[in-house]
């Protein structure tokens, strides 16, 4: 049961991947499709709309005109309203005594109000699933409202909460590559690590999302979410399995011991930027408050050093660093490992690059070890050294296999009731609270953003940030 049907997330990423595991006979026979929306549609009108989607947005493999016929033929279509008892009655009545997933893709202040709809139906039994996107909250307070709503009707079981990075191979790749290799583990740890990196840049600016994008800002947008969750993974211990419980108790254990930031440390640990006129992609481009058409405080760039207060990470800064209109698109994770303890190449000028580990999560997926090399000659004063890759390129490794939409795997889980990828209600609350530290933090200083040229990594305090505490950026 999809509601929010006629939007922008089911027409773009969720009718395309319920299209794919279709076509690849992954949903389970019998499954029968239902999309619910305020629009007074009738059903052909519906599966029209789905039929152009998948024009649009099926995988060039799959997009026989045949196929998306046959596809979109199955959908039913309900006009729904929550505040009306009638249109949930209707629904009820198609839906019969069949356990249904749930797929709210509308905006979050309708999650309650059609979770209660939902309940009074009798469609929240036991084997019914729901789930949810982001923005769950724009801060504690309210995502405790909107997950209080939700558990009047679901037991948290019944309730699948989506990040949608967390649907990214190369976001699950990151738990193969730390607890599939013997290698990293014994330096994953202050010992062996001085610092790391995570960079989430876009190039992209406004869009058209401005009613919500200016009442959220970075670090609601990305850093609450894509980012703790990133984090999350890199930092936590090894679970006993991947069992969503064992994954999720061990990510809950990173987040909550996120050190918050206060007043006092805010200024030396967190910098805000918007974006201002500038160059993207080869052409001029507007600032943030021109696109808006009014002036703003909302960040469109956040840069953060976060300390993980436990005995693994003590001492060890994560910075975070996420904008739009950066100069590139990419999302990357850099591990930077300690220096040698004493360098034997210094006394004849070799200088020594402490090894990084670069971990390319997308556009494309590649791992890339650096370490140090002799260059090759007869130099009779020390040994010139340089600094290699050893490159693991995902993307050739595996490029005949198709790169999935993230949310096909996160479709599947949750009909399949796993949910290790997705977000348990204490993982958003845990986020919460630090995010809302850096905001309070904020707002007790009287901080506002710096501006950035568009085209540009952010403003010079972000370079700043990390220049502060001995480290620089990788680029
Ligand atoms: C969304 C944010 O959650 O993630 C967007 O709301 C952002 O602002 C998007 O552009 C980035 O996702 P991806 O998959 O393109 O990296």
């Amino acid at each position: 049961m999809l509601f929010g049907a006629t939007g922008d997330l089911s027409r773009r990423m969720l009718l395309p991947s319920l299209y794919h595991l279709w076509r690849e006979t992954r949903l389970p026979p019998g499954t029968r499709l239902i999309g619910a929306a305020r629009s007074q549609l009738d059903v052909a009108a519906f599966r029209a709309q789905v039929s152009e989607a998948l024009e649009a947005g099926a995988a060039a493999q799959y997009r026989e005109p045949a196929a998306i016929a046959e596809f979109a033929g199955q959908f039913d279509y309900v006009h729904v309203d929550a505040g009306d008892p009638a249109t949930i009655a209707a629904l009820a009545a198609i839906v019969g005594d069949s356990a249904c997933l749930h797929y709210f893709a509308t905006a979050p202040g309708l999650y309650g109000p059609l979770a209660a709809a939902l309940k009074d139906a009798g469609l929240t039994g036991d084997g019914s699933r729901v789930i949810v996107e982001k923005p769950i909250g724009h801060d504690l307070a309210s995502s405790i409202a909107i997950n209080d709503a939700l558990a009047d009707a679901f037991a948290e079981e019944q309730i699948f909460r989506v990040d949608h990075y967390l649907g990214k191979e190369t976001v699950q790749n990151l738990i193969a590559l730390r607890f599939g290799n013997a290698l990293f583990e014994p330096l994953w740890r202050s010992e062996g690590i001085s610092f790391v990196e995570l960079t989430v840049a876009e190039t992209v600016g406004l869009e058209s999302r401005a009613g919500y994008y200016d009442g959220s800002g970075a670090l609601r947008d990305m850093v609450q979410n894509h980012m703790l969750q990133l984090l999350a993974l890199v930092a936590m211990e090894p679970p006993a399995s991947l069992d969503a419980a064992a994954v999720r108790n061990e990510k809950i254990k990173v987040l909550r011991s996120l050190r918050p930031l206060t007043a006092q440390t805010v200024g030396a640990c967190a910098v805000a930027g918007q974006y201002g006129p500038g160059v993207s992609e080869g052409g001029a481009v507007r600032g943030y408050a021109e696109e808006l058409g009014k002036p703003s405080g909302t960040e469109t760039f956040a840069a953060i050093r976060a300390d993980i207060d436990n005995w693994r990470w003590a001492g060890v800064p994560f910075y975070l660093r996420t904008g739009k209109r950066m100069p590139q698109r990419y999302t990357e994770i850099v591990v930077h490992f300690r220096a040698v303890p004493y360098s034997i190449f210094a006394r004849d000028g070799g200088l020594l690059s402490p090894n990084k580990l670069i971990i390319r999560l997308q556009p494309e997926e590649n791992v890339r070890l650096t370490l140090m090399a002799k260059e090759p000659g007869l130099e009779r004063d020390g040994a010139r050294l340089r600094e290699l890759g050893l490159d693991l390129s995902l993307s050739e490794a595996f490029k005949d296999v198709r790169r999935r939409i993230a949310y096909e795997r996160l479709l599947l889980d949750a009909i399949d009731g796993d949910q290790t990828l997705f977000v348990r209600r204490d993982e958003i609350e845990a986020a919460w609270t630090w995010i809302d530290s850096i905001h309070a933090g904020w707002l007790a200083v009287g901080a506002a953003p710096k501006p950035y040229a568009a085209g540009s990594w952010g403003p010079p305090s972000s370079i700043a940030l990390t220049e502060r505490f001995g480290h620089s950026w990788h680029e």
